[in-house]
């Protein structure tokens, strides 16, 4: 079988380790043939297809190490239109590709289930530090994001301490608040906002004067996709022909306009952005890939093509990407973390009642 791998949408801590995986379970398998994919669907888009064979020494040593031997795009649309459409089903034909094991994000599963039409059969495997795949409660490169977020809350904090200042921290995460919540939890933050609760501004201020009056600092942890009630998303940029076209990020920064007229405190923000994308993965997520890309070689020599791997009550398993294509997880209002959170005295922006 010649079997594809590409790695797609944004970048994550751990792909390295599913691309090395995948890899040397189809090669002990003795009847797989590897290609490695440029830049994720880019690399078969081109009217030559940007491949290289992968063999063992391709894969060895990478495990540890950070982004993607491949490269990736989160831009690159096989779906944009049908002249793009058909010089992919040109390079697969050409290339001769049985299957491709394609390692990214909900975007990226999308487009998997699109390029069924032109007869590329796909392989599956959740990749994002936003932790948002249906049907996955784990995908590597959160654990570690969450670990890099947590200690900035720390460095943050010593700052905050020293200037009696309140801080703000703004977290990727797009739609879905799992990495400002587990990061501002394990980092201390006073207060958490998400994108799925919309905050109140009176509620924050009141919180940030509250600890203005007691500890002279506030540590704010806010996700990208947070909005004040009845506000629009803040916005960074829009990216034509993107699969995913909007790139959020900045709330940080109103939230900061917005509190410094109602404190004595001074207000900072500190955007992470891709610092929390980089680096190289915790042993977790070494872990979690690994199984992860294992998983995704069985699929393949099991011939189970037009699935994707899971992570479902700590078993790896596996679901139709049909059912996971354009669909988010995000953090449901009845989680236990959202309920100790209140329970601890960490603000979520929100006005309770009484
Ligand atoms: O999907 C992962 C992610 O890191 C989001 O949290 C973030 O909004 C986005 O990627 C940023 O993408 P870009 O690399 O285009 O700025």
């Amino acid at each position: 079988m010649r079997v594809g791998v590409l790695t797609g949408g944004g970048d994550c801590p751990g792909l390295n380790a599913v691309i090395r995986a995948v890899t040397k379970s189809l090669i002990n398998h003795g009847q797989c043939e590897v290609l490695g994919i440029a830049d994720g669907f880019e690399g078969l888009m081109d009217a030559q297809p940007r491949v290289k064979p992968l063999d063992w020494d391709e894969v060895s040593g990478i495990l540890h190490i950070g982004g993607t031997i491949l490269g990736t795009s989160n831009s690159a649309n096989p779906l944009r239109d049908e002249a793009t459409l058909a010089q992919v089903q040109r390079n697969v034909q050409a290339l001769g590709l049985d299957v491709a094991v394609v390692i990214g994000g909900d975007g990226t599963m999308s487009l998997a289930h699109g390029l069924r039409n032109i007869g590329l059969h796909c392989v599956g495997v959740p990749k994002t530090i936003d932790n948002d795949i249906a049907s996955c409660e784990r995908s590597f490169g959160f654990d570690t994001a969450v670990a890099t977020v947590t200690e900035s809350l720390r460095r943050i904090e010593s700052t905050a301490m020293s200037h009696h200042r309140v801080m703000i921290v703004e977290t990727m995460g797009r739609h879905a608040g799992w990495l400002a919540l587990e990061s501002g939890i394990a980092g201390a933050a006073d207060i958490i906002l998400l994108p799925e609760i919309d905050y109140d501004l009176q509620t924050v201020i009141e919180a940030c004067r509250q600890r203005e009056q007691r500890q002279r600092y506030t540590i704010i942890c806010i996700g990208e996709g947070a909005k004040e009630s009845g506000a629009s998303l803040t916005v960074r940029e829009r990216i034509e022909h993107s699969p995913d076209p909007v790139r959020l990020g900045g709330v940080g920064h109103v939230l900061r306009a917005q509190l410094q007229p109602h404190l004595q405190s001074e207000v900072r923000t500190t955007v992470l952005g891709h610092v929390q994308r980089g680096g190289d993965p915790t042993p977790f997520d070494r872990v979690l890939a690994t199984r992860f890309g294992h998983h995704a070689a069985q699929l393949v020599m099991e011939g189970r093509f037009g699935h994707m791997v899971t992570l479902q009550d700590g078993r790896i398993g596996s679901v139709a990407i049909a059912d996971v294509a354009n669909t988010q997880r995000t953090v449901p209002l009845t989680s236990d973390l959202i309920t100790m959170a209140r329970d601890i005295g960490i603000c979520l922006g929100d006005r309770l009642p009484g």
